[in-house]
């Protein structure tokens, strides 16, 4: 019997792993000595547009739209519930064209009533069905993923991506929930994130490479794989010096405020701060945590989530932070790689 595609992904997300470099490496703390600061006055808590969520950890989108994937997502959302963590679902695109899976989605509202949970569709989607997606879950924001070269490596995948821009600004404009336009692990340019703003986006999920790889999921599920494709794409610290330098200027510009999630191989508190230092206001995690739920079960995920916001206060101790938005105003070296870039790119 043929799996369906969603087990798929996450059968090679397990089995591949997360294993790239993120480009956290080239970003280094500089230790604060008089942190005038203690432990328990450190707040942990963070907005994404209108969303105050007390958490800056997100279970980022992940599953749904075949039976197995309603009990990785029933898991998922009690984590996220015993733990105050918002969390998304994966493309409903599925459950939007066969109803009879809408439970596999359904069932992390019913698990967490009370909690921040996001919608998923691609890019792809009509105004109408981003709707409907919200609707399905009482969501109280929608994710839209980008994922281009995972659909150009899919041979079933999409070939046509006119008007994603135009129908990304109908839906960011009228749908009544705010609208997070995401990457699956390749990364935002600058230019990319400075368009979106420009269509009334206003929070952006860099997923950039060095995490959970599309290219190399889709080239393992492929008789003909196009292993040159498994380094595409832009790596974390990198798409967040990109979109933090668009989303500056739009500040400056004085057009608004806007929000940067940081995601794509953060699997620690470590990669976490690092990604909050350099100005994101939240991390999204997704092949951290299902792999902990798959292999160890929802306790240990409840754990290890308790462990990472210890581990958080701890650091931010240590830069004498007391919010997420004092870890902005904290000095970091940049160096290797990334520094190279940002200079190639006149990003400062
Ligand atoms: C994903 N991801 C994802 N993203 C999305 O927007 N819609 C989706 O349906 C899915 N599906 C999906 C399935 C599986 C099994 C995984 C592991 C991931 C991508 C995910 O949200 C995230 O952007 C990437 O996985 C990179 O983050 P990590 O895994 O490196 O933390």
């Amino acid at each position: 019997m043929r799996i369906p595609r969603k087990m798929e992904h996450v059968h090679h997300a397990l089995a591949l792993g997360q294993s790239g470099e993120q480009g956290f490496s080239d970003i280094k703390f500089i230790p604060n000595c008089l942190p005038d600061t203690s432990v328990e006055r450190i707040s942990l808590q963070t907005l994404i547009g209108e969303l105050s969520m007390s958490s800056p950890i997100i279970i980022n989108a992940m599953t749904g739209g075949a039976p197995e994937t309603a009990d990785i997502n029933r898991d998922l959302a009690i984590a996220a519930r015993e733990t105050g963590l918002a969390m998304a679902v994966g493309s409903q695109m599925s459950a939007i064209k066969h109803p009879e899976v809408e439970y596999s989605y359904r069932v992390v509202r019913e698990v967490n009533q009370h909690g921040i949970v996001f919608g998923n569709l691609g890019s792809e989607a009509t105004l109408e069905q981003a709707e409907r997606a919200v609707d399905m879950l009482r969501a109280d924001g929608l994710q839209i993923h980008l994922n281009v070269m995972q659909e150009l490596i899919m041979p079933e995948g999409d070939r046509d991506f006119t008007g994603m821009l135009e129908r990304i600004a109908g839906i960011a404009q009228h749908l009544g929930v705010p609208v997070v336009v995401k990457e699956v692990g390749f990364g935002m340019a600058r230019e990319s994130v400075a368009a979106l703003l420009q269509a009334g986006v206003q929070a952006f999920d860099v997923g950039g490479a060095g995490g959970t790889n599309f290219a190399e999921i889709e080239n393992a599920r492929r008789s003909n794989p196009m292993i040159w494709l498994n380094d595409w794409g832009v790596k974390t610290a990198v798409t967040l010096l990109e979109s933090l330098h668009a989303v500056e200027q739009y500040r400056n510009s004085g057009l608004g405020e806007a929000f940067i999630i940081g995601s794509g191989g953060i699997r620690s508190a470590w990669e976490a701060c690092k990604a909050l230092t350099l100005g994101a206001s939240a991390v999204g995690m997704a092949g951290a945590l299902l792999r902990t739920v798959r292999t160890e079960g929802v306790a240990a995920l409840i754990e290890q989530i308790n462990e990472t916001h210890q581990e958080l206060k701890l650091l931010m101790a240590a830069l004498g932070a007391r919010t997420i938005q004092d870890l902005w105003q904290r000095p970091i070296v940049i160096s290797g790689e990334t520094a190279h870039w940002c200079d190639v790119r006149g990003i400062s």
